[in-house]
């Protein structure tokens, strides 16, 4: 398994003249990015594979802080508000080569830059776990996380019909796109 390098914070100016730090999540983030899932809308919490209003999964998230096969990186700005939070899942098994990704950007900050950046450095932070292929999937309804990763050169490799359910209870297909990279 690949060594845990820290990756050093970087102070990123979005195209609407805020700026914000992109450093790794930590366990003393754990407040911060409750209130970031208490703030996303209704119908990102419908969607997300992760519910960030639950306690438990924050506390999941924040043990995740040190497991080998996982990393976090959060954007947050000068308040020290989450804006942003990307994670990299490297799989079990036969997969072991292979990261899985997740992005969510609050929608005070959405179209500012924000998702492309912390696409690029979750990707590096997959690159930092040792994985050579990456995939993020969404559902096929989400175009704007599809561009991100179309512009950083994935490709969709699959779409699984009626893959997901929502909190609703409705289903959805789910578009998995994927890249290799070199480590
Ligand atoms: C996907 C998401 C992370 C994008 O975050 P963002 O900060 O708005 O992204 P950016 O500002 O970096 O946008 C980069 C590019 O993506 C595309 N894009 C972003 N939002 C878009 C939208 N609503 N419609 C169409 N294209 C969009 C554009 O090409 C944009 O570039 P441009 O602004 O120069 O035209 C955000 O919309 C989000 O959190 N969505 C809910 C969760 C999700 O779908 N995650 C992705 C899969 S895990």
């Amino acid at each position: 398994m690949a060594q845990r390098t820290e990756a050093a914070s970087s102070s990123v100016a979005l195209k609407d003249g805020r700026q914000v730090t992109i450093r790794n999540f930590t366990e003393n983030d754990k407040l911060a990015l409750s209130q970031f899932g208490q703030a996303l809308p209704k119908n990102d919490l419908l969607y997300l594979e992760d519910d960030f209003t639950h306690p438990e999964i924050i506390a999941r998230l924040a043990n995740a802080a040190h497991a080998e096969n996982w990393r976090q990186v959060i954007a947050v700005s000068p308040e020290n508000e989450i804006a942003g939070y990307a994670a990299a899942l490297r799989l079990p098994g036969w997969s072991n080569h292979v990261a899985n990704i997740r992005l969510i950007v609050l929608p005070s900050y959405r179209r500012s830059g924000l998702g492309m950046h912390l696409a690029q450095a979750i990707v590096e932070a997959s690159r930092d776990l040792g994985a050579t292929k990456v995939t993020v999937d969404m559902l096929a309804a989400l175009t704007a996380g599809q561009a991100i990763f179309s512009r950083l050169g994935f490709a969709v490799e699959g779409q699984l019909a009626r893959h997901a359910i929502d909190r609703d209870g409705n289903l959805h297909d789910i578009v998995i796109m994927s890249a290799f990279v070199r480590v």
